[in-house]
């Protein structure tokens, strides 16, 4: 495959406040010749418009303060066809990928080969798309309930940002451990398709949180009414999430989709009245820490996807080219979005599955 020299990105060279500040730029392909040997580069076909997206451009991640420093081209999910694998890799070109790496919303976007867990191959019944649709999303969720929360069969375990991307793996993940799953989203005007979606997913109860005093509901819809075991929290409500656990629940931070930058402020007697064990959970620290963890994670949950138990949510809207990006960032921003917004960068040639749809 003739590689181009230069590719077109989205390039953050300042920080900027709002999706339509977002630019398409000429940017050198990313594979300077003295990186040969040790970078993967893909040919995007897919990406997905992530959270984490949206604080990268606008300068409100943690990792903007060191690894996410302008300039850099956005984008973390992408999938993809291998276009040059150094001698040493796994991957030929031509082989069909999906991964995590800065630098997705691009043509090309270069991967560190040995990185672990950076690049998979695409599993057939997902195809390019839905492998785009999941990314991160798999380990992150797994991890987060599995490791960080010791889930068990027969608990009931509440997913609060349930229609999200990591929100719809995480009801999935749990009910294949044979857990009751409780989900939690807004559920106004417009979300008929997320709750048929989560019921779809196995979500034994869909709660929506817009009315005062949603955690009582929460309670009531445990099999005794005491409460749940586990809360998956993605949205940054750790005392509602106190409140919707029985004594000596446990509650794991994922993320702060719904803090808008602002961390709550908590009255840590909470924690001590009702014994609750409240862990954080970083997939990508974690697997920086321990990569051993990392590939456990990843090797579990991809053995659940080879048994056909996960499937991609992709939001059904459809997003084209690098200049639809900020659409898709937008409509996720507006709140329209459940599961994942894929944008098609580029065709598959010829490189298709069939795929479980919701
Ligand atoms: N710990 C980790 O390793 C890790 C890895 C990746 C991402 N994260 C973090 O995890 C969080 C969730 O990520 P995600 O990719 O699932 O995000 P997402 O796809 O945007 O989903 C977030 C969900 O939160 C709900 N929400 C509630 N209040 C919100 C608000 N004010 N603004 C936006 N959404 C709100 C939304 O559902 P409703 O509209 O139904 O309320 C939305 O579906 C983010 O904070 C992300 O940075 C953590």
């Amino acid at each position: 495959m003739a590689l181009p020299d230069e590719i077109e990105a989205i390039l953050i060279d300042n920080f900027v406040p709002k999706t339509s500040d977002l630019r398409v730029s000429s940017i050198p392909l990313p594979l300077p010749p003295e990186k040969r040997d040790t970078t993967l580069l893909i040919r995007t076909t897919h990406v997905s418009a992530s959270h984490v997206d949206m604080l990268y451009f606008q300068g409100k991640h943690q990792n903007n303060r060191r690894h996410a420093r302008p300039p850099f081209v956005l984008g973390t999910e992408f999938s993809g066809i291998i276009a040059y694998a150094p001698a040493s890799s796994p991957f030929k070109p031509g082989d069909p990928v999906f991964g995590t790496a800065r630098g997705a919303f691009a043509d090309y976007v270069a991967v560190e080969a040995g990185t672990e867990g950076a690049v998979r191959r695409v599993p057939e019944a997902w195809g390019l798309r839905g492998a785009a649709a999941v990314g991160i999303s798999g380990p992150v969720s797994y991890g987060a309930l599995v490791y960080a929360g010791r889930m068990k069969k027969g608990e009931t375990v509440l997913v609060l940002g349930a229609g999200g991307g990591l929100g719809v793996i995480a009801v999935q993940i749990a009910k294949q451990f044979g857990a009751r799953v409780i989900a939690v989203v807004n559920t106004g005007a417009g979300s008929e398709g997320k709750v048929e979606m989560l019921k779809k997913l196995g979500a034994d109860a869909v709660i929506g949180y817009q009315k005062e005093g949603w955690e009582e509901e929460v309670r009531k819809a445990t099999p005794d009414g005491q409460g749940v075991h586990l809360v998956y929290d993605g949205v940054g409500a750790v005392l509602s999430s106190i409140k919707c656990c029985r004594f000596g629940g446990r509650v794991v931070i994922v993320g702060f989709a719904g803090r808008g930058g602002k961390m709550e402020d908590l009255k840590v007697n909470r924690v001590l009245l009702k014994q609750i064990s409240l862990v954080g959970y970083r997939f990508g620290e974690s697997s920086r820490q321990f990569p051993d963890h990392a590939k456990a994670v990843w090797d579990e949950f991809m053995q659940m996807v080879s048994e056909g138990k996960i499937k991609p949510v992709e939001y059904a809207e459809s997003y084209n080219g690098l200049r639809d990006i900020p659409r898709a960032l937008e409509d996720m921003h507006q709140r329209k979005v459940w599961g994942r917004a894929v944008v098609k960068i580029s065709e598959e040639q010829g490189v298709e599955a069939s795929r479980p749809r919701l």
